[in-house]
C-alpha cells in the first residue's frame, strides 16, 4: 500500500475535453443509430458522464446504463478475478451495446462484461475506454477497444474518476501516480 504520494499529470482537462468531442464523432459514425450505453463503475462515471454528453451533442441518444464490477481492492495490482456486484437494468436482449470502462489493460474485466452482455442475448458489444494500455503489454490483452481515448503508459493512474483507493476521483485530469 503506498501511504505517500505525488500525481504527475498526463493528460489535461483540456486535452481531454477536446479529445472526448473527436471520440463522439468517431462512435457516431460507427455505431448503428440505436444501442445501449452501459458504463462499468466505478471508476468510468466521470468519463461516461461527459461522453454521454458528447454523444448528445451530435444528436446520438442512447439508452445509458451501469453494471458494477470489481477487481482491483486498494491495491495498485489487478487481483485477476472479476465480480459482478451489480448488474445493468435494461434488458439488452437484441440490442446493440457498447461498453465504457475507464481502462483497458489485461482486458479481464471486459472480456467478462463483454462475454456477461453476450449471453444475457445482446447483438453485439463493442469496447469503448478512455486509456488503453495494451500496447506496450504483454501478454497481449483478452480483448481489443473499438473506441480508445488515448494510448496510455503501463503505469498506475489516478484522476477523471479513476481512483487510488478511493481517492482523486474527483480531479479533472488524469495523473500518473508516482511514490
Ligand atoms: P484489466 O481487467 O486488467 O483490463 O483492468 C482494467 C480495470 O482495472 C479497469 O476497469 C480499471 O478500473 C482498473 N485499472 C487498471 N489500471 C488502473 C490504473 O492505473 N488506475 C486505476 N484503475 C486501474
Ligand atoms: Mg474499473
Amino acid at each position: 500500500m503506498i501511504t505517500d504520494f505525488q500525481l504527475e499529470p498526463l493528460f489535461s482537462a483540456s486535452t481531454i475535453a477536446a479529445r472526448l468531442t473527436s471520440l463522439a464523432g468517431e462512435i457516431a459514425v460507427q455505431m448503428p443509430p440505436e444501442f445501449v450505453a452501459i458504463a462499468i463503475l466505478k471508476g468510468s462515471f466521470v468519463f461516461a458522464a461527459d461522453l454521454v454528453r458528447a454523444l448528445a451533442a451530435r444528436q446520438v441518444n442512447p439508452e445509458v446504463d451501469f453494471m458494477t464490477l470489481a477487481s482491483y481492492g486498494t491495491q495498485t495490482v489487478s487481483s485477476g478475478n472479476v465480480r459482478l456486484l451489480r448488474d445493468a437494468e435494461i434488458g439488452v436482449e437484441n440490442k446493440h451495446v457498447l461498453l465504457i470502462d475507464d481502462i483497458l489493460d489485461s482486458g479481464r474485466t471486459l472480456k467478462f462484461a463483454r462475454n456477461h452482455l453476450l449471453a444475457r442475448g445482446a447483438k453485439s458489444a463493442k469496447v469503448c475506454v478512455l486509456l488503453d494500455k495494451t500496447s506496450s503489454r504483454q501478454p497481449k490483452p483478452e480483448i481489443l477497444a473499438d473506441f480508445v481515448g488515448f494510448a496510455c503508459p503501463q503505469e498506475f493512474v489516478a484522476g477523471y474518476g479513476m481512483d487510488y483507493a478511493h481517492k482523486c476521483r474527483g480531479l479533472p485530469f488524469v495523473a500518473i501516480l508516482c511514490q
